[in-house]
């Protein structure tokens, strides 16, 4: 744990919690023995993980500089984990000063560190809620303190769907928070698969974490996008998507879609 880290006291480590394995695999210092141990694994059992990160949060970057740059000046991000430098309001707000930010996440530990850490202010707000109770998201008041449901929102749904198993409907969370959305809205995403090799192993790892890993193929991820059209190259790996740099290499490996879309009806 780094110097800033929130203290560990009530903190869960008997289990590996996916924030903190993002964290350890970004090389963060907010993770635990644990969470180490399950980052270790992860990367034995998919070579190309530790590159993978990076290039979901590359990508997460780039999208967040296309939908601030294509006016949105509301983002809803939910599935913030812990504080990683840039954070979206310092990628947002280097394009437009002016983006609002409600910063949202099921773990108390990302919750705490963001409160810690995160610029709080009138256009920021951190919110410990869930994804699979997405109403609690859309009507929670420090949401709606920040974000105004009838102007354009950018809603940021970045390497969290895949925690949430098929049995919990995530077909039905996006579809209840693109209601929510007024036209004008985008939909940012990304997604684990093992559409570009075997990760049974993988998902091993997660069987003993807070939350299982639901890999899921082009097409399943492609029906996320229902009521928004993508904008161009579509759904991609993410490296591929708009890269503003020429991929890492092993890109083509990389077990991640990404897409943006928005919202015209
Ligand atoms: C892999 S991190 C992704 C962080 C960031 N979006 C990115 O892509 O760089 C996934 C985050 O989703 C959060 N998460 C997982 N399941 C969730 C749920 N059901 N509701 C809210 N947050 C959840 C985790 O706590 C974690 O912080």
């Amino acid at each position: 744990m780094g110097q800033n880290a929130f203290r560990a006291e009530g903190i869960d480590t008997s289990r590996p919690h996916p924030a903190r394995i993002y964290d350890y695999l970004l090389d963060g210092k907010d993770n635990y023995e644990v969470d180490q141990l399950a980052g270790d694994q992860l990367a034995a059992a998919a070579p190309e993980v530790r590159i993978g990160v990076r290039a979901n949060r590359a990508f997460l970057q780039r999208a967040v500089r296309y939908v601030v740059g294509s006016g949105v000046r509301q983002i809803l991000d939910v599935g913030t984990g812990l504080p990683t430098s840039p954070n979206v309001h310092e990628t947002a707000q280097e394009v437009a000063p002016d983006v609002r930010i409600a910063y949202v996440d099921n773990d108390p530990i990302v919750n705490a560190h963001a409160n810690a850490l995160l610029n709080r202010s009138a256009e920021t707000s951190i919110v410990l809620a869930d994804l699979r109770d997405p109403r609690s998201i859309v009507d929670h008041p420090d949401v709606r303190r920040v974000i105004d449901f009838d102007e354009p929102v950018a809603l940021l749904l970045v390497a969290i769907l895949h925690f949430i198993t098929d049995a919990e409907k995530p077909e039905r969370v996006v579809e209840t928070l693109r209601e929510a959305l007024p036209a004008g809205s985008f939909l940012v995403l990304s997604h684990a698969t093992a559409d570009f090799a075997d990760r049974s192993e993988a998902q091993a790892v997660y069987a003993k974490a807070t939350a299982t890993l639901n890999l899921r193929s082009r097409a399943r991820v492609e029906r996320f996008f229902d009521g928004f059209e993508l904008i161009e190259p579509g759904l991609a790996q993410v490296p591929f998507w708009r890269p503003d740099s020429p991929p890492p290499a092993g890109s083509e490996t990389i077990g991640f879609f990404g897409g943006v879309a928005r919202k015209t009806g």
